[in-house]
């Protein structure tokens, strides 16, 4: 009887384990594993977001656009909301990894992603950064945020900027962060003469371009500097998605504009830049100053390129706390 019962057992085990055997097998064969070796770091971001008290919402905008969030799951009263507007170079995750843990301590945090980044698509043709500034403005709106001061970096300064500017009910302050805003014609030719494939690099499609957008932009680390160039170009594959469209993007902000004058803002304005920024060199932080005028601020943070965010987060995320807080 003894025997019969372990038999019984034996035969169940190995039956259940030919069964799993047999489903992993298949498992293993079709499962891109080098899709899922990417997507974890992502995922562990995600996680990181959540543990910062944000969730992941997607609203629609219009029958045509959608829009995704990281928005704050609690909404306290006593803290003020702020926008965290992303530039080009990765995902809105990425881009304030350093950030949203400080920030999420003093803010109501929301960071969108911007139309053909990270989860946001629209089959619209626009591609201004009035149109990018519309459509987070509006997702906030639906979102009931009402009131909240804006910090965009590079791009998303720009797109910041048009908040501010047809919402000054709506946008309280602004940061500004290693962003040319306020360049000219004459200016943008001569960046683009200087660094050829400017704009191809910042949608960099193979892992040589890739290197050169990260040596241009952080200036502290080598960041890529014992990864192989296989692993640059999965890399890029995983975060290859409308690449068209984002160089639309680019090209329309490179584009000569029929009314080149640009709106003085009304609110405070906190204009942020490294000094060692490769992209927009330090001139067009004091030229946006003069713009601005009195209500503006300019910091310059030493030893910090481009990507200040990477650089420098500890010195800017105190810049933004402080001056948004008004402490
Ligand atoms: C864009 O159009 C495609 C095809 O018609 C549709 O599947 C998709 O949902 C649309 N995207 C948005 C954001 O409306």
């Amino acid at each position: 009887m003894a025997y019969q019962k372990i038999w019984i057992v034996i035969s169940l085990y190995l039956s259940a384990i030919s069964t799993i055997f047999h489903h992993l097998k298949s498992f293993f064969f079709k499962t891109n594993w080098d899709s899922i070796f990417f997507r974890i770091p992502d995922t562990l971001v995600s996680l990181y977001f959540r543990l910062c008290g944000l969730s992941p919402c997607t609203v629609d905008i219009d029958d045509q656009t959608t829009v995704h969030f990281w928005t704050a799951n609690h909404r306290r009263f006593d803290k003020p909301s702020l926008v965290l507007v992303h530039g080009y170079g990765g995902n809105s995750l990425w881009q304030f990894v350093c950030q949203v843990g400080p920030l999420s301590k003093k803010f109501n945090v929301f960071v969108p992603d911007l139309l053909f980044f990270g989860k946001s698509y629209t089959n619209r043709s626009d591609r201004s950064e009035s149109f990018q500034a519309k459509c987070v403005m509006e997702g906030l709106k639906r979102l009931g945020v009402d009131r909240y001061s804006v910090y965009g970096i590079s791009y998303g300064g720009f797109v910041a900027y048009r908040m501010a500017e047809m919402c000054p009910e709506t946008v309280e302050k602004v940061v500004i962060v290693s962003s040319g805003v306020v360049w000219n014609d004459q200016q943008k030719e001569e960046l683009l003469r200087k660094n050829s494939n400017a704009l191809e690099i910042l949608v960099a499609n193979n892992p040589h371009d890739l290197r050169l957008l990260v040596s241009r932009s952080i200036y502290k680390y080598d960041v890529f500097k014992w990864v192989p160039d296989y692993v640059l170009q999965k890399l890029i594959e995983a975060n290859k998605e409308n690449r068209k469209e984002k160089l639309e993007l680019l090209e329309h902000l490179v584009a000569k504009k029929a009314d080149p004058s640009l709106a003085i803002l009304s609110q405070e304005t906190l204009i942020i830049w490294g000094d060692q920024d490769n992209v927009f060199p330090l001139y067009m932080a004091y030229q946006l100053q003069r713009h601005l005028g009195p209500k503006s601020k300019l910091e310059i943070i030493k030893d910090t390129g481009h990507a200040a965010n990477f650089d420098s987060p500890d010195t800017i995320n105190g810049l933004i706390k402080s001056f948004v807080l008004g402490v």
